[in-house]
C-alpha cells in the first residue's frame, strides 16, 4: 500500500515583525539579518494562538481540502517543540477539537526536522496497514523560546502550523522516507527544559545555538543526505520539479541546491516572509506551493530538514 498526500492546510499568526522591528529591540539591522540569512519578517502567536489552536486551524484547512471530515481519521501525530503542556499532548489536544474518534494521538520532538519524521512514521504506518487517513501537524511557537535579549536567535525564528492528509493509495504518493540522529554535537543547539532538576542560568529555557558551528554541519549532513537519497531511489536531480527544504537559512538552501545542480526556481521558499518555523517550515512552504498551483499532481517532490539534536531526514514524495 502507497501513502499519499491527499490535502494540505497551514496557519500563521497575524501578528508580522519585521527586521526593523527587531533592530528597535536588540543590536542588529535589516541589512545582517537578511544578507546572513534571508530572512525579511516572520510572525508571532499572541496568547490565544496556542499551538493546539494554531495546529487545529491548519487541521481543519488539510481536512477541507482533502474533502475529508476529522471522523475519517484514524490517527493523528504531532511534531514540535514548543508544547503548552507536558501532557496532555497537543496531538491530543488537537484530536479534542476536532472532535475525531477515539484514535491514537501523539506528539513526537525531533526539532526542526519534526516534520520529516513524522511523515516517516505514518508512511510505515500506512505501509504496513495499520492506518488508512492519518494527520500530520508540524506546529511551533518559536518567539517563546528565544531570549529577549539574544540577537543571535530572536532575528531566527517564527510561528505558525502546516498540517498534511497522508492516506493509504493504490497511486505511488511517498517513494521513500529517510530519518537520522546523531547526538554527539547536541550541545551546539539546545533549550533545556524548565524544571526544578535544572533550575537556574540566565539563558534557561532559550535557545543556545553556536550557529557558525550548526550551520557547517548542517551543509554538510544535507548535501550528503540529498544526494544518497536520489541515488539509493534511482531519481536524478533534474527528475526533481521541486525542493521543499526546511526554512532555517537561504545560504543553507542555495548549498543544498548547488549539490544538486538545482536552480533557486525550483525551491520553495517562505523564510523571506516566515523565518524559521522550525518543524512548521515544511508543511507550510509545501502547502503555500500547493494553493498556489506551483507543485501539480504527478510532480516529484525532495523534502529535507536538519535540526537540534542532532536530527535530519528527507523525503521523496509524488504528489
Ligand atoms: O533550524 C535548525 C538549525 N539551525 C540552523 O540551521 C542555523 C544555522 N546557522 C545559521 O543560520 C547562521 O550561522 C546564523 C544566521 C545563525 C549566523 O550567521 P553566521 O554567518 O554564521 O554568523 P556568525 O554566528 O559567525 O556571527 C558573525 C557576526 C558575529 O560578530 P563578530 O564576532 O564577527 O564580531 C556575531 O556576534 O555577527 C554577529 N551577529 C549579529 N550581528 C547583527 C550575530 N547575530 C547578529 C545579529 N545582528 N542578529
Amino acid at each position: 500500500m502507497n501513502a499519499k498526500i491527499l490535502g494540505t492546510g497551514s496557519y500563521l499568526p497575524e501578528k508580522v515583525v519585521t527586521n526593523h522591528d527587531l533592530a528597535r529591540v536588540v543590536d542588529t539591522s535589516d541589512e545582517w539579518i537578511y544578507e546572513r540569512t534571508g530572512i525579511k519578517e516572520r510572525r508571532q502567536a499572541n496568547a490565544t494562538e496556542t499551538v493546539a489552536y494554531m495546529g487545529h486551524q491548519a487541521a481543519l484547512a488539510a481536512l477541507s481540502h482533502a474533502k475529508m471530515t476529522p471522523q475519517d481519521l484514524d490517527m493523528i501525530i504531532v511534531s514540535t517543540t514548543t508544547p503548552t503542556h507536558n501532557f496532555p499532548s497537543t496531538a491530543c489536544q488537537i484530536q479534542g477539537m476536532l472532535q475525531a474518534r477515539q484514535i491514537p494521538a501523539f506528539d513526537i520532538t525531533a526539532a526542526c526536522a519534526g516534520f520529516i519524521y513524522i511523515l516517516s512514521i505514518a508512511h510505515q504506518y500506512i505501509k504496513a496497514g495499520a492506518a488508512k487517513n492519518v494527520l500530520l501537524v508540524g506546529v511551533e511557537s518559536m518567539f517563546r523560546l528565544c531570549h529577549p535579549d539574544d540577537r543571535s536567535t530572536l532575528v531566527l525564528f517564527g510561528d505558525g502550523a502546516g498540517a498534511v492528509i497522508v492516506s493509504a493509495s493504490e497511486e505511488p504518493g511517498i517513494l521513500a522516507s529517510d530519518i537520522y540522529a546523531d547526538g554527539k554535537d547536541g550541545h551546539l543547539l539546545k533549550c533545556h527544559v524548565v524544571n526544578r532538576e535544572h533550575e537556574t542560568p540566565q539563558r534557561h529555557g532559550t535557545i543556545e545555538m553556536q550557529g557558525n558551528d550548526v550551520f557547517k554541519i548542517a551543509v554538510r549532513e544535507l548535501s550528503n543526505l540529498v544526494k544518497a537519497s536520489l541515488e539509493q531511489n534511482n531519481i536524478e536531480p533534474a527528475d526533481i520539479d521541486w525542493l521543499i527544504p526546511h526554512q532555517a537559512n537561504l545560504r543553507i538552501i542555495r548549498a543544498v541546491a548547488k549539490k544538486l545542480n538545482m536552480s533557486l526556481d525550483k525551491v520553495v521558499l517562505t523564510l523571506d516572509r516566515h523565518g524559521n518555523t522550525s518543524s512548521a517550515s515544511i508543511p507550510i512552504a509545501l502547502d503555500e506551493a500547493v494553493k498556489s498551483n506551483r507543485v501539480q499532481p504527478g510532480q516529484t517532490l525532495l523534502l529535507e530538514a536538519f535540526g537540534g539534536g542532532f536530527v535530519w531526514g528527507s523525503a521523496l514524495i509524488k504528489y
